[in-house]
């Protein structure tokens, strides 16, 4: 937004474009804007909205098609808003996309980044109040309740920031918000829960203070019922920052600084629930409640990093970010659907297919690559959890085999992208005969989403290298979170499923302990990255450990590598060991230990010096080892998720050692839309 610094629109329309599309790799599926639609001498203002489907180009394109849009005028302050949209909730459409609305009239637009997880109870709420909802999404519930809020306010002269204030109070999920309002012209509020904000700072001129001191208020709101009836103090100048002598300034609100770096490297990084305002081009912050660093003040830093830097953070590589990523990605994919004091699962995409599943002959669960290994990965566990045969299978070979399906089977399928041609073509093939089909994917609107019967959003976030990591792991939460729904009435499964669901609550807490270890991965892979080929060895529930990790080492260090079933090592893949092959060996405790032991034994008469990936209390295994990576211990059906991160790191390492481009590898491509 800028104060006193006449813009003209074309000027603010090419500043929030180039501000989207640096934010593209967050998701692209449909953008849209809202800004002035009259000058600011105007007393009457509207908000023009532009929303189009597709990438933030479409919108670009679309701008400079509307017959309003006066590209000459100026504005002395404008406050634009805009925003490029990764589905969660609702398919990518016009009208789904962001800023969301109040009403027909635009009086109150918001952006929104995460997921409201009580929107339907906002919804049901504000729809019994009379207000008309047009989008799927969670985010319009935000729109109407602060319209709400406005509407039911208790004094004329409420502030925009109080009005933010109540509206945040009643959501739960995660959040990054900037609202705009025909009410307040010139005015721009922001606030975050969970997800990133930061402002940047640009002036001439010097600041009025480098430190901005936070506001508390006092209010004790608590449910939806009482939120207009609050008193909210006054704000004081000396908690503001603006260009001394009100001189020009210009406030930039974004997820992440590579939206922005180009006009300014002075930023502010918000914390959860601050609540930042711009009114008369000053900026203040608030909060109702402490926050839990407990700094009175934020501060505005300065940024040394280059663009490239500022998308992938302090990594290398967007896989890499993507490996550390999933203590949050995992929790994602749970949030909103895992009860941890009842210990119940609700996955809202099934619930109503839930008996015809239970009433199934068979589940087929099908995928390619990294996603057909979270099915191997989940097998078992679900075989246990549903007690019905579950057949895994890779989509092509399905197909060419012409295998029998009927309609009492429950096929589901599983894609990152949704868009794997060779699932989308197996979905067809079941839908013909009539089975129901579940999709589980990381792309809402996708084709396989789109296709299917019902399905699961593993809400991973976008991923961008190539090597899928974060996505495996939430697909195979994802699988376990269906093993549990579909269990919860079997009394002889119960102390399982709390075991289970204990498991799942520690997982992203263990999932940072394994990516400690990434010091001591890397020393390995100083020690591997010149051989040619790797075996990985395990069995039972790490069995696709050793596919997946495999794979990552194929994909991106171009060395050969197999994952192979410990199980069978002596029917043919021991003849490859000796002493110059390197063997990492998965060896956890649980019920195949023994059988791994034995395996061990085998590996090492032959020479063989294996580098071992073991639980954290193994002193067995550990004998036997020319290195060994210990991992913490957790439910025998979630380990694999934590024993698939140092395979994921070491291909990693092993690829950057090796000189490659991680994220974009040879001949490969993120979504394989030919069959
Ligand atoms: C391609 C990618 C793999 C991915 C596979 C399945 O081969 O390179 O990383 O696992 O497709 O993709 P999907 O989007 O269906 O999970």
């Amino acid at each position: 937004m800028n104060y006193r610094v006449p813009r003209t629109r074309k000027e603010i329309f090419e500043t929030l474009i180039k501000g989207l599309q640096r934010l593209e790799y967050r998701g692209y599926d449909s953008a849209g804007v809202a800004i002035d639609g009259n000058n600011h001498e105007v007393k009457e203002r509207h908000i023009q909205l532009v929303k189009k489907k597709g990438k933030v180009k479409a919108l670009d394109e679309e701008l400079y098609k509307q017959d309003s849009m006066d590209l000459k005028v100026e504005f002395e302050t404008h406050f634009g808003i805009a925003h490029t949209r990764w589905a969660t909730h609702g398919v990518p459409s016009a009208v789904n996309s962001h800023p969301q609305r109040s009403d027909k009239g635009n009086e109150f637009v918001v952006i929104h980044n995460g997921i409201i997880t009580n929107y339907k109870d906002l919804r049901k709420f504000l729809e019994s109040k009379g207000y008309e909802f047009e989008s799927e999404t969670d985010t319009e519930a935000i729109a109407k309740l602060i319209k709400y809020v406005f509407d039911n306010r208790e004094t004329e002269d409420i502030t925009f920031s109080t009005l933010v204030e109540r509206v945040i109070q009643q959501l739960e999920g995660a959040f990054a918000l900037v609202f705009k309002s025909i009410h307040y012209p010139g005015e721009a509020v922001a606030t975050r829960r969970g997800s990133p904000l930061l402002i940047g700072v640009r002036s001439k001129y010097k600041l009025s203070t480098e430190q901005i001191p936070i506001l508390y208020r006092t209010c004790n709101i608590e449910n939806v019922k009482n939120i207009c009836k609050t008193r909210m103090k006054r704000l004081d100048s000396s908690t503001c920052l603006h260009a001394v002598g009100d001189k020009a300034v210009e406030f930039f609100f974004a997820s992440d600084a590579s939206a922005i770096i180009e006009h300014t490297n002075r930023v502010i990084f918000l914390e959860d629930d601050d609540i930042a305002a711009v009114a008369d081009g000053k900026l203040s912050i608030h909060r109702v409640k402490r926050s839990a660093s407990d700094d009175p003040s934020r501060a505005i830093q300065t940024l040394q990093m280059e663009l490239q830097q500022i998308m992938k953070g302090n990594f290398s590589a967007f896989m890499q970010k993507e490996i550390f990523e999933q203590p949050e990605s995992i929790f994602n994919t749970m949030r909103g659907r895992v009860n941890f004091e009842t210990n119940t699962v609700l996955l809202g995409g099934l619930k109503d297919h839930l008996k015809e599943i239970r009433r199934c002959r068979r589940l087929i669960v099908i995928g390619c690559g990294t996603s057909y290994h979270a099915a191997v990965a989940t097998r078992q566990v679900l075989e246990e959890l549903t007690e019905l045969p579950v057949m895994v299978e890779l989509a092509s070979d399905f197909l060419d085999r012409n295998t029998p399906v009927f309609r009492d089977d429950v096929c589901f399928f599983i894609s990152q992208s949704g868009e794997t041609a060779d699932t989308l073509l197996a979905l067809r093939y079941c839908k013909d005969r009539r089975a129901l089909t579940v999709g589980i994917t990381n792309t809402v609107g996708s084709s396989i989403s789109r296709e299917t019967d019902c399905g699961v959003h593993i809400n991973a976030g976008p991923e961008i290298g190539v090597a899928s990591t974060k996505a495996y792991t939430s697909q195979f939460v994802s699988l376990v979170l269906f093993g549990l729904m579909m269990s919860e009435d079997r009394i002889s499964l119960q102390n399982r499923r709390q075991e289970i669901i204990r498991g799942l609550r520690s997982l992203p807490e263990l999932i940072k302990e394994v990516l400690s270890l990434e010091e001591k991965i890397h020393d390995l892979a100083l020690e591997l990255y010149t051989q040619r080929s790797l075996l990985v060895m395990g069995r039972g529930y790490n069995y696709a450990t050793c596919l997946e990790g495999a794979l990552k080492i194929k994909e991106i260090t171009y060395m050969h590598s197999e994952g192979i079933l410990a199980g069978e090592l002596k029917h043919g893949p021991l003849a490859l060991v000796d002493k110059q092959m390197p063997v990492i060996m998965v060896i956890m405790k649980d019920p195949c230990f023994a059988k791994c032991q034995n395996a061990l034994q085998q590996v090492t008469a032959r020479q063989g010096r294996p580098i071992i990936l073991c639980c954290k209390d193994d002193t067995e295994s550990s004998k036997f080892a020319y290195k060994t990576i210990e991992l913490p211990h957790t439910v025998d059906c979630l380990q694999g998720i934590l024993s698939v991160i140092p395979l994921q790191l070491l291909s990693f390492h092993l690829a950057v050692l090796r000189g490659y481009d991680v994220d974009f590898p040879r001949n490969l491509a993120k979504s394989v839309t030919v069959e």
